[in-house]
């Protein structure tokens, strides 16, 4: 089979992430990881690549040395699709770049560090007609898939409340001590952006609430915390939102919500029912309405729907992870690279980056502005 050719740029042995994607494009047999710059540190860079099994004639000192290289090679030999998996301030330069030179790219969130280095990429994007993925890695549970086509089927009616929460607690142990917070990139303005907690994790419960529901949050009001003057970005927020006057819901996102892990909860209220799911028991939906008993669905049964059921390689009973959820996202993209037939949202796209950096600049503005309703309309 003629595997896709996969480039990785960061995500080294020193990173969170990086085992995340990994994993996930082996998963389907649809990629080889084929070569890329996995850490700014020469050495490191070629032990870890050695420790992987990739090919180290294929790993570059750093990214301008993979472009130049890279473009060298037959296009039918050339890494096709780049995974960007730096801290923030890297994504656009790297994307950038990537798409200028004929490359498919597959981002992390934030998609970049402003909305209008997005709205940049969106052009660019278009004008060379490329993939381009955003890892919003909670669209890739069967259970989330399932989700979103019954909500598009009508199941829950028509919607009137959207709760998405995300709590983490990671923060606390660091932020209350002002010499190690200075060693966290997520709390440094340079690297991370305008946000941190919004960027970081409230970017993806906005992602959610209009990858679930179709529909796009017109208006948002923010509140932040950064505890400390000398701490500029926030560390918890809590933002309404409003889909249309009779359409309203909440975003709560948190790092200093001590003692959580990676608590991502999701409820969406339709007139005939509605769906709760929790990310740390993502094989669980529930289905609640005024007049049966609450159902638990799961994966791997008949009765889910087929887009679920695509990102399901085992019977029901074996629990479909985070690792699944990221495979799926791969899986999607590799069928799009291969012009394959697909299902509605396989993979988070450009314009799901670009709503996401609208929402971080929107939310950053509500709150500098004294907590007041803004607009989020694309310009
Ligand atoms: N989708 C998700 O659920 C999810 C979860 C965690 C992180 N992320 C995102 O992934 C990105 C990375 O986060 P992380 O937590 O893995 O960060 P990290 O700090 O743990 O790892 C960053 C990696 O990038 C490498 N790197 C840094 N500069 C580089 C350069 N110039 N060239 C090549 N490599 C370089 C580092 O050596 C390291 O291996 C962030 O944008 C973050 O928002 C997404």
């Amino acid at each position: 089979m003629n595997k896709i050719k996969l480039g990785i740029l960061g995500g080294g042995g020193d990173s969170l992430i990086g085992v995340l994607h990994r994993v996930a494009s082996n998963m389907y047999d649809r990629y080889e990881i084929t070569g890329g710059v996995f850490n700014p540190n020469y050495d490191e860079n070629i032990s870890f690549a050695k420790k992987i099994g990739v090919n180290t004639g294929r790993v570059y000192d750093d990214f301008d040395t993979f472009i130049e290289e890279e473009t060298k090679i037959p296009i039918e030999d050339r890494i096709e699709v780049v995974s960007v998996l730096t801290p923030n301030f890297l994504h656009f330069p790297m994307a950038k770049k990537l798409l200028e030179n004929g490359f498919h790219v597959i981002c992390e969130k934030p998609l970049t560090t402003s909305y209008n280095e997005a709205l940049e990429l969106e052009s660019l994007q278009k004008q060379h007609e490329a993939i381009f993925a955003v890892t919003y890695t909670y669209t890739g549970y069967p259970m989330v898939r399932h989700m979103k086509h019954m909500i598009a089927k009508g199941e829950l009616g028509e919607i009137q409340k959207v709760d998405v929460q995300y709590y983490q607690g990671w923060i606390n142990p660091v932020i209350h001590d002002p010499e190690v917070r200075k060693t966290v990139w997520r709390l440094d303005p340079k690297k991370a952006g305008i946000s941190s907690c919004i960027g970081d994790i409230g970017t993806h419960a906005f992602q959610m609430t209009e990858y679930l529901t179709g529909m796009e949050v017109k208006s948002i009001l923010s509140d932040l915390n950064m505890l400390y003057d000398d701490n500029s970005l926030d560390l918890d927020g809590t933002v309404l939102i409003r889909f249309s006057k009779t359409v309203k819901g909440v975003i709560r996102a948190s790092q200093i919500a001590t003692g959580e892990e990676n608590g991502l909860t999701v409820a969406i209220y339709g007139k005939k029912g509605a769906f709760k799911w929790e990310q740390e028991n993502p094989n669980i939906l529930y289905h609640i309405t005024d007049d049966k008993p609450k159902s638990i669905i799961k994966p791997g049964h008949a009765f889910v729907s087929d887009v679920a059921n695509d990102g399901t390689k085992l019977p029901g009973g074996h629990p479909e992870g985070i690792f699944d959820a990221m495979g799926n996202i791969y899986k999607g993209v590799a069928k799009a690279l291969r012009s394959e037939n697909a299902f509605d949202g396989e993979y988070p796209n450009m314009n799901d980056g670009v709503r996401g950096m609208l929402f971080i600049e929107k939310v950053v503005e509500s709150n500098k502005n004294g907590n007041v309703w803004v607009h989020l309309d694309n310009q």
